[in-house]
């Protein structure tokens, strides 16, 4: 928990931020919270300024990507910013003719299957994804003490939209790839390590004050068949910034066999969703590494009274530990009341104070 209070003298800025120092298992004056996908269309100033423009081109203009990411802060006082972009992002920049579908998610013109489609993917240079750098630089000019977070897609995730052309329930050719196909499956990663590795360098480069790694749909596969094909790229991942200075979080959905094999893989925070209890994933992620989670998203949508009761027992969980970042089990649903979220946040702050 983050109950203990820290008098040192700080020296100010976002690496001294409640968010930062929870993900270093410090202590904090409250527990941090911020939301998955807090930026988006639960927000009406969100759907204003998006109006008209397309979700891809939307992450290539800076000043819009500033002001985006700014709203949620504004409006709900939430203790991080996430930066407003895709995990599908620095593919697109390596060259994949992809699109962002609304109410669908990523389209893929021409699946990857084969060697030659893997090599047609390139790896990025810095210069690939200035806006992003500058976006970031534009960000943390205005942001002060307040951190932001950049993050990625992990290479797990990204094959899946990759190799299905897009959404998937199953998961069934990205598996058949997997299985029946393992050397073209390891370079696909491989390059996805790659290209995943120099676009949060990137980010980095520019001044976020953390990185989250999104596998978010590794929940699909068993803890061996995560192991023997996903874990080594992952672990390339974060293990490539492991110098850099920043804390790492790594976050999946459905992920409760896999906690552990997560937290192998080198981040410094696990994010773990609503099916799990802090208690239980605590356990299985080992006693070195800070936790964010676990309000279920829907819940959001019951009477007040229950929220509140939900909001103290995930923050009773995570007070059994250092270091508990609050965040929903997954991503602000577009549907949500946004007064809710603002009243969450207030609430988690006054619940937690010490
Ligand atoms: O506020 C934030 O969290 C930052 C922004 C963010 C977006 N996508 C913006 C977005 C983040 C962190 C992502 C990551 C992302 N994108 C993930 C990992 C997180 C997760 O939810 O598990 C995944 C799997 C994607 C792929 C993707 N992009 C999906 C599934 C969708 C939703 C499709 C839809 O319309 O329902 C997108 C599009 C997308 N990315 C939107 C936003 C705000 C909605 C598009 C819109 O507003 O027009």
């Amino acid at each position: 928990g983050n109950a203990a209070r820290d008098d040192r003298p700080t020296t100010g800025g976002p690496a001294d931020s409640a968010f930062v120092r929870a993900c270093r298992r410090e202590p904090v004056p409250h527990t941090p919270v911020w939301f998955m996908r807090q930026a988006g269309r639960s927000l009406p100033e969100y759907r204003e300024v998006r109006a008209g423009i397309g979700m891809l081109d939307s992450c290539r203009r800076p000043e819009l990507v500033r002001e985006i990411t700014l709203q949620p802060v504004r409006r709900h006082h939430v203790d991080a910013a996430i930066l407003f972009s895709d995990i599908v992002v620095p593919v697109a920049a390596a060259g994949v003719d992809l699109d962002i579908v609304p109410g669908t998610g990523p389209v893929v013109a021409e699946p990857v299957r084969t060697l030659a489609d893997v090599e047609r993917i390139r790896p990025i240079d810095p210069a690939d994804v200035s806006y992003v750098d500058e976006a970031v630089r534009l960000l943390v000019g205005e942001l002060g003490n307040t951190p932001l977070i950049g993050f990625a897609g992990a290479p797990f995730t990204l094959a899946s939209y990759l190799v299905e052309g897009g959404p998937s329930r199953n998961h069934l050719r990205t598996k058949a790839l997997m299985h029946g196909a393992p050397d073209i499956w390891h370079a696909l990663l491989g390059r996805l390590a790659e290209i995943t590795l120099t676009f949060l360098r990137v980010q980095i480069a520019a001044g976020v004050s953390a990185v989250q790694l999104f596998d978010s749909w590794a929940g699909a596969l068993s803890e061996a068949d995560y192991r023997r094909f996903v874990l080594p790229h992952s672990a390339a991942v974060l293990g490539g910034l492991a110098g850099a200075g920043v804390p790492r979080i790594h976050f999946g959905v459905g992920t409760a066999e896999l906690l552990g094999a997560m937290s192998e893989a080198g981040a410094d925070v696990v994010g773990v969703d609503w099916r799990t209890s802090l208690d239980a994933a605590t356990v299985r992620i080992g006693p070195d590494k800070a936790i964010q989670g676990n309000l279920d998203p829907a819940l959001l949508f019951a009477p007040w009274p229950v929220i509140e009761a939900e909001v103290r027992r995930v923050l009773a969980e995570g007070a059994n530990t250092p270091g508990h970042i609050f965040n929903l089990g997954h991503g602000v649903l577009p549907e949500t009341d946004p007064e809710v979220l603002t009243r969450v946040v207030a609430l988690v702050h006054e619940a937690s104070a010490s």
